[in-house]
């Protein structure tokens, strides 16, 4: 995975020297590979429209089967200011096996869609389904301009989707993308998951989003039977991030929704030390630990050299978790996909979470000095 970020990297900063190389590095991560659609396992390819995925019963209305679960996870992903939809489709009579809360098996045949709009207007829906030899099969659609229909995006992903701020413009991501993302830790499903959908949801979330009918969560899955194995204590006392003020906790649950797929401590990335995922097993907050007063272990190009620790309290300038998240540089800037333009929520509130950390690291030394 981050060969395929560190290739597009280059790419985008004008760093090639060798084209030869470079493309057979794109076709080895799988980048540049052309032919139809998405490159696919045995497992089939994805249907050529989104209205033979199944969301709609009817394609003209719009109108979506009934049968789906609408759902929003408490910590949603930054796309840019996108407004989001999604749904969950079981096969009838099954139920998803929570017996490991870190990672839940979803039945085959399972369907996931995720539709991302821009100022009221569709611009794609992505989509999952779980294969019979347990594959994720990844597809994502584009809409038409008039918002009828929308078809199947090459597995290369499609650029200027959608005019952003600034002259930026949205891409659909290839199918490398989404697997960077989502083949990135324990479960390859990220927002519904036992601490995405706890009932003890964070008011103070950037981008919270209102959980649409019937307020999907652990619990409503567990009493329709969707939802089996699911160690009691989580529901007794469900998950939530366990955090020293609202502030931090909303840090640290932004952090687990929008980093924690690729910094966690099962990915290609765990050599970093840096686990921004939340673990619902496991005490302690490796957010915290692993950036709070952590060293920087590799400065990137244009990363201003004071930035000699992760989190510094009180500093939040000088910390480098800021400097990635305030930048659009495609070297440095965190995360590496999937957005154009800064979380100017995201950049106040970690802002706020780590000037308030130096101000309670002094207030309790002055208190020990009494
Ligand atoms: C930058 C990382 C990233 C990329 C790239 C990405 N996703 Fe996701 N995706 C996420 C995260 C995080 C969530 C859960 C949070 C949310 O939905 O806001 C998610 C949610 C989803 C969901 C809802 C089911 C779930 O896992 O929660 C679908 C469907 C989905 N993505 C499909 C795709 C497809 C298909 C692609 C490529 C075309 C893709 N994603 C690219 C990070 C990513
Ligand atoms: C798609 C995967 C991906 C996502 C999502 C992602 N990162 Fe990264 N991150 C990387 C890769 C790859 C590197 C190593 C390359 C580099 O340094 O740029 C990295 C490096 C870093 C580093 C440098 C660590 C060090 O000590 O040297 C920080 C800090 C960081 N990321 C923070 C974040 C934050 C904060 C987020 C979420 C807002 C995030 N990342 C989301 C892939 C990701």
């Amino acid at each position: 995975m981050a060969k395929g970020i560190a290739a597009k990297r280059l790419l985008m900063t004008g760093q090639v020297r060798c084209p030869v190389a470079i493309g057979a590095a794109l076709i080895a991560v799988g980048m540049l590979r052309s032919g139809p659609a998405v490159p696919q396992n045995a497992a089939g390819t994805p249907p050529a429209t989104l209205q033979e995925t199944g969301l709609y019963t009817d394609q003209d209305r719009l109108q979506v089967d009934p049968a789906h679960l609408a759902f929003a996870p408490q910590y949603p992903l930054w796309s840019d200011g996108a407004a989001k939809r999604r749904w969950i489709s079981l096969p009838p009579g099954t139920a998803i096996d929570g017996s490991n809360p870190e990672a839940w098996v979803f039945p085959v045949g399972t369907r996931f869609w995720k539709e991302f709009s821009f100022n009221g207007q569709r611009v794609e829906t992505r989509y999952l389904e779980r294969k019979p030899d347990g594959q994720w099969l990844y597809a994502a659609y584009a809409w038409s301009a008039d918002g009828r229909d929308a078809q199947l995006v090459s597995a290369r992903g499609k650029r200027g989707a959608y005019p952003l701020a600034g002259g930026r413009s949205h891409t659909i991501p290839g199918v490398t993308d989404c697997k960077a993302c989502h083949q990135g830790g324990p479960s390859e499903v990220l927002g519904f998951g036992t601490l995405q959908l706890s009932p003890e949801r964070d008011p103070d979330a950037p981008h919270a989003e209102l959980q649409p009918e019937p307020h999907v969560d652990l619990g409503y899955l567990v009493d329709n039977g969707l939802l089996v194995g699911l160690p009691k204590a989580l529901l007794d006392a469900p998950p939530r991030i366990a955090a020293a003020t609202a502030t931090e906790r909303a840090a640290l649950g932004y952090m687990h929704g929008n980093c924690g797929h690729c910094h966690n401590e099962r990915g290609s990335l765990q050599n970093i030390g840096l686990f921004l995922r939340h673990s619902v097993t496991n005490a302690g907050e490796p957010a915290a630990m692993s950036t709070i007063k952590q060293a920087v272990k590799k400065q990137a190009p244009g990363q201003s050299p004071d930035a000699v620790l992760r989190v510094e309290p009180g500093y939040p300038d000088r910390s480098g978790v800021m400097q990635r998240i305030s930048s659009r540089y495609p070297a440095l800037q965190m995360p590496p996909l999937g957005t154009e333009l800064i979380d100017d929520e995201a950049v106040r509130l970690l802002n706020r979470w780590i000037a308030e950390k130096g101000a309670s690291i002094r207030q309790a030394s002055a208190n020990q000095g009494r």
